[in-house]
């Protein structure tokens, strides 16, 4: 169902508590190296600031265990945010406690706090109660714009908005639009509908496959799970990585598949190296793999053939690289999707891009404005692709 947004309340002299994810990623000198979700955070937090609220903005970054960590501070996003907005931003020493609340209570209307790092207390993570009354003490009222963290039912996502009321708490635009472009897809996708799955194992992928099956025409299966699909199959694999532990699983998900009418694409050649370095001797292998030698990407004539594939979709659905994409040129397999997808967008297609390595693979390439919509949230695209129900979403309003 639909949420009400920070558009459909009056924020005018209230301190609104806004879940961001600024969980960004960070260069060992702590410099932001891509700040794509405080921008997309930037609408939800405009609005606030136009409608005349005192907006507290919180988030988590990395995974601290329950104390304050340097590294793991809050002050680049803050630092970056002030840039962004271009006006003053204050970071708060911590999250909770009488020295924040007393710098919330002195905000004027249209201030900006951001408080620190969420997971320097336990009570995040643990969604304690405790924790997160003293985290609704601050606010009048609730948004979430945080769909990174989406899938995590932790204080500032689920604990807050349930102390608050539903009725109190709204999504932000960054939500608002990630539900719905995954929510349209998965709903009432346009066809034929394709679904992309790369990375390293298929224990991760599973439960995708397995929902997708049920939704998707077509699955391209590319990254290392690919090899494990291929041992399943009787094929020598070298020393490709492989989860032994789920040959069977690969086994029945093709069986489900091919019953459900689902048609699943693996690869028809590969990029293999004897090591697992950059720019290392490769070559390029069709069936079995030599017992030194280990696939580290889909080969030349499976991109043409999943590019082929792509060609005619209508929605198209990706999350995972073809190969190991942080290695030249074993990322070619990956880069060559990407176009793939960009090219069935210019043709029409709804393009949806999980994030992670995916998401990375298209902002390197230049192509982010190529695609209808690249998500946010890694793990919570991939568990919204599961198809589970966001515990964080269903506290909030509905329209
Ligand atoms: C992410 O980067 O996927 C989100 O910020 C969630 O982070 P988490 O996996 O540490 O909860």
């Amino acid at each position: 169902m639909a949420k009400k947004t920070i558009a459909d309340i009056d924020v005018k002299g209230l301190k609104v508590f806004m879940r961001v994810d600024f969980n960004v990623p960070l260069d060992a000198d702590c410099k932001i190296t891509n700040d794509r979700r405080i921008e997309m955070a930037l609408p939800s937090i405009k609005a606030a600031l136009e409608g005349g609220a005192k907006l507290i903005l919180a988030s988590h970054l990395g995974r601290p265990k329950g104390e304050f960590e340097a590294k793991y501070s809050l002050s680049p996003a803050a630092i970056r945010l002030g840039e962004l907005l271009g006006k003053e931003v204050k970071l708060a020493p911590d999250c909770v406690g009488p020295e924040v609340k007393a710098m919330v209570d002195a905000m004027a209307d249209g201030d900006v706090i951001v408080l620190e790092n969420l997971r320097f207390h336990n009570g995040e993570t643990k969604n304690s109660p405790e924790f997160a009354q003293k985290l609704a003490d601050l606010a009048d009222v609730y948004c979430n714009d945080a769909f990174g963290t989406a899938h995590r039912e932790h204080a500032s996502m689920f604990g807050v908005p349930s102390i608050l009321g539903k009725e109190k708490s709204v999504c932000g635009f960054l939500i608002e639009k990630e539900v719905k472009y995954l929510g349209e897809a998965l709903a009432d996708p346009q066809r034929p509908f394709v679904a992309i799955l790369g990375g390293a194992k298929v224990s991760d992928k599973i439960t995708v496959i397995d929902n997708l099956i049920n939704k998707v025409d077509r699955i391209l299966i590319g990254g290392g799970m690919a090899y494990t699909f291929f041992k399943a199959q009787g094929m020598e694999i070298g020393k490709s990585i492989c989860e032994d532990d789920k040959l069977d699983v690969a086994i029945k998900l093709l069986e489900v598949a091919k019953e459900k009418g689902c048609e699943i694409v693996l690869p028809i050649d590969n990029v293999i190296a004897q090591e697992f370095k950059a720019n290392t001797e490769n070559k390029v292998n069709t069936g079995d793999i030599d017992p030194e030698w280990e696939g580290l990407d889909i080969g030349p004539e499976t991109r043409k053939l999943f590019a082929e594939k792509l060609a005619d979709a209508k929605t198209i659905v990706w999350n995972g690289p073809m190969g190991v994409f942080e290695l030249e040129p074993f990322d070619a397999g990956t880069k060559a999707v990407a176009i793939a997808i960009a090219d069935a967008t210019a043709n029409g297609a709804i393009s949806i891009i999980g994030g992670g390595d995916s998401a990375a693979a298209v902002e390197i390439m230049g192509l982010d404005d190529k695609m209808s919509h690249i998500s946010t949230g890694g793990g919570a695209s991939l568990e919204f692709l599961e198809g589970k129900v966001f515990g964080s979403l269903t506290v909030l309003a509905d329209k």
